[in-house]
């Protein structure tokens, strides 16, 4: 079949293969290609048993792939045919050398616009899917002009607000798609060809364009709002289990004001995920290299507050548990970050178990999507595995709620209760049971920012 468009994405991660999925089904007139250095990866999502979970994952992929949409790992052939370049590689912070710990890490996007001046046969138009730091654009223009073989490279700028778990609805029916270019006429004229490209299932209106640099800066900035509410409503949290304030009702009572909005106010034990801390860390670094000090020193708060909370959740287990955890057993339901994926990248549940060990408690840890991940991160820590979370709490002195994941409010805690130590402990790190059915049940209980309910 002759397609009308060659789209090519290179980096096949979590975003790359999501989003060139949905391209690939809501534009059954263009062929995509998602390009990766990793062959194994590349292989599992040639496979049935795909490199990620994501609720209604497999049925798009199932629907397009070996029709319009591939996997592959030759990354050259693919920039040579294509008329857009997606670029979707990992921007982890930086673990040496200047900024190490804060920065971005840009060898791999640098890899990747070198690659892109070399094996391009035709113009181009390459767009930044990746989060980048604000005028990256700039470096990648700079480097494919300088390779230039007398081919034209427009740069745009497409952040993804995609959130795991919600990934292929939030590409289905994005509440914006924003699209940064330059002003000439050949960069208006790109962005022209992508926003044509998502208006393919995107309502004109939601398609937001603007500068290069604004769109750069909007991605990070909306990761450091998202973050911030979280830090908010977490500090809260702390103030409220001081008080008896509950902060459920006070997340209500403030959400319910139009203006502030009731989303992204659950308080937790911390923040995960591969992106808020490192976004922030990045947008902190850029701040204090412009020599904004005072404004790198607020955005490093909402960090700093989350480090805090998730102490806090350890802390509070110890105190409970009469200030030793030493050989006693705890199991930890959840180790995603979030709940519907199984992606364990900065979870939470990564400093709770090492600070447990810490401790010499023993743990043991279930998940219903994150084990293979939990063992990998875990690797060499004495620690057990279990996918059932009946066996993972048998026995045990406490249950610790790390994931949001729905299996865990329907569980029959009865059951639970029997199997465990006496004293037993529930500590909720997502509010996510019912506090009062589980005092009852006979349960000590330590939700997050409200009165625990303890029988002694
Ligand atoms: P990921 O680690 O899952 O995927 C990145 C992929 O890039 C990996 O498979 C890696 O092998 C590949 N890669 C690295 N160097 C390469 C190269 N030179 N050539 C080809 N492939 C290469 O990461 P991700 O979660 O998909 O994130 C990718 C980018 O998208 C990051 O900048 C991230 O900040 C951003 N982002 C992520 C999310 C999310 O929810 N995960 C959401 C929005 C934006
Ligand atoms: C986040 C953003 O929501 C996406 O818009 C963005 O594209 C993405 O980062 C990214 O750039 O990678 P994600 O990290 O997948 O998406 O998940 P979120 O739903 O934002 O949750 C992040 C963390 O905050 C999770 O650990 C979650 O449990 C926690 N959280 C979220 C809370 O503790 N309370 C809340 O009210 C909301």
């Amino acid at each position: 079949m002759k397609f009308e468009k060659n789209i090519i994405c290179i980096g096949s991660g979590y975003v790359g293969g999501t989003t060139m999925a949905v391209i690939a089904a809501k534009c059954p007139h263009c062929r995509v290609t998602a390009v990766d250095v990793d062959a194994d990866r590349i292989a599992r999502w040639n496979s049935e048993n795909l490199p990620i979970y994501e609720p209604g994952l497999d049925d798009v992929i199932r629907a397009t792939r070996g029709k319009n949409l591939f996997f592959s790992t030759d990354i050259e052939g693919a920039i040579g045919g294509a008329d857009i370049i997606f670029v979707s590689v990992s921007t982890p912070t930086k673990s040496f050398g200047e900024g190490e710990g804060m920065a971005a890490d840009l060898q791999y996007w640098e890899k990747t616009a070198r690659l892109i001046g070399e094996a391009a046969r035709g113009d181009t138009i390459v767009v930044e899917k990746s989060t980048f730091p604000v005028r990256t654009a700039f470096a990648m223009e700079r480097i494919l002009s300088t390779i230039n073989r007398g081919l034209r490279f427009q740069v745009l700028s497409n952040p993804e607000f995609l959130a795991e778990g919600t990934a292929v609805r939030d590409l289905e029916e994005p509440d914006r798609v924003l699209i940064g270019s330059r002003e000439g006429p050949e960069a208006l004229a790109a962005r022209d060809e992508l926003v044509a490209l998502y208006e393919n299932w995107v309502p004109r209106e939601r398609i937001v364009t603007s500068n290069i640099w604004s769109a750069e800066l909007s991605k990070l900035a909306a990761n450091a709002f998202l973050a911030q509410r979280v830090s908010s409503i977490n500090a809260i949290s702390a103030f409220c289990e001081k008080t008896e304030a509950d902060v459920t009702e006070v997340a209500r009572a403030v959400g319910m004001d139009n203006r502030i909005g009731a989303k992204f106010l659950n308080a937790s034990l911390g923040f995960g995920g591969s992106c808020f801390k490192k976004d922030i860390l990045s947008l902190v670094y850029l701040c204090r290299c412009y020599g904004l000090n005072e404004v790198a020193e607020y955005w490093n708060w909402v960090v700093r507050m989350n480090e805090y909370q998730k102490n806090r959740f350890v802390q509070t287990m110890l105190t409970a548990m009469f200030n030793t955890l030493a050989g006693k057993k705890v199991a930890l339901f959840g180790f995603a970050f979030k709940a519907d994926t199984g992606d364990t990248r900065e979870t939470p549940a990564i400093d709770v178990a090492r600070r447990l060990l810490a401790e010499h408690a023993d743990i043991t840890i279930t998940d219903p999507k994150a084990l293979e991940n939990a063992r990998r991160d875990l690797h060499g820590l004495p620690v057990t595995f279990s996918h059932d979370p009946y066996e993972a709490a048998a026995g045990s002195d406490a249950v610790a709620v790390v994931t949001d994941w729905n299996l865990y409010r329907t569980l029959d805690y009865e059951k639970i209760f029997e199997s465990m130590n006496k004293p037993a402990f529930v500590f909720d790190g997502r509010n996510i049971l019912d506090h009062k059915r589980l005092f009852e049940i006979g349960f000590n209980v330590y939700p997050i920012g409200k009165v625990p309910l303890v029988h002694f």
